[in-house]
């Protein structure tokens, strides 16, 4: 997917509504849900055997620069605006990008030893700013003290369209943050949580190949 470089500024971007979108790609992505087997907890693989989750199973995405910031702009389908912090069965609605930290770090386990990949993680109970989460390999996420990714996001009519805004550089520790510039080929993943299905931490559903995003130089 092509990335556009617009000549003014991102700053509208950060609502999804912005009619500057209309200029940016559109990809559609499917999702599928995250193995059931490779769930670490026993808990949440016998509750879940009976209950599917990964309910979103497609992600519309448009991503555009202005060579100082990147904007991705989300869009899926869901009937059931879950806002509330997580309680006891339902859980807030999210959605996150995945970056690798190393060229071959594989996607399917969040990374390996040594091959860390980059998560930006909206929830809709926190809904104006991703956390960054470092992982490498499953049970081992971890989230960051950077605070660099402005998000909106907005509920119309049973569809979220969330919007994650960051500086394409980062001033964030080396190895906690992906870090691109005009003209690179950037590898992203998708994943979205179902709050009300009880989808959180592992279960979700994902895009499950790196597709590649190439910023206009
Ligand atoms: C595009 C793909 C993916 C993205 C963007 C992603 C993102 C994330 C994020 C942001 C968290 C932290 C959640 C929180 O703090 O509530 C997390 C946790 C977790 N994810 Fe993923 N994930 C992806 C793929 C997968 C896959 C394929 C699995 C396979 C089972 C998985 C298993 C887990 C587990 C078990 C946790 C709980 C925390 C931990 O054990 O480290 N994820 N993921």
């Amino acid at each position: 997917m092509r990335v556009r470089r617009l000549a003014a500024g991102t700053a509208d971007l950060l609502d999804p509504g912005s009619s500057l979108w209309s200029k940016a790609e559109t990809g559609t992505f499917e999702l599928i849900p995250t193995p059931l087997a490779m769930q670490p907890s026993a808990y949440v693989r016998a509750s879940r055997e009976q209950r599917p989750f990964g309910r979103v199973r497609e992600v519309e995405v448009r991503v555009l620069h202005d060579g100082e910031h990147v904007a991705f702009l989300l869009a899926w389908d869901d009937p059931d605006r879950d806002v509330e912090p997580p309680g006891d069965e339902r859980f807030p609605d999210g959605a996150a990008l995945l970056f690798p930290l190393a060229s071959d770090a594989p996607l399917v386990t969040m990374g390996a030893e040594g091959r860390a990949v980059n998560a930006w993680h909206w929830r809709a109970d926190r809904p104006e700013r991703a956390r960054n989460n470092v992982a490498a390999g499953l049970g081992t996420t971890r989230v960051t003290q950077d605070a660099s990714i402005a998000t909106s996001a907005r509920w119309d009519h049973g569809r979220w369209r969330v919007v994650f805004r960051r500086t394409l550089a980062s001033t964030a520790p080396a190895g906690e943050a992906v870090r691109m510039k005009p003209g690179d080929a950037v590898l992203v993943a998708f994943a979205v949580w179902d709050g009300s299905n009880g989808e959180r931490g592992g279960l979700k559903s994902f895009s499950p190949a790196w597709h590649t995003i190439t910023l206009e130089g």
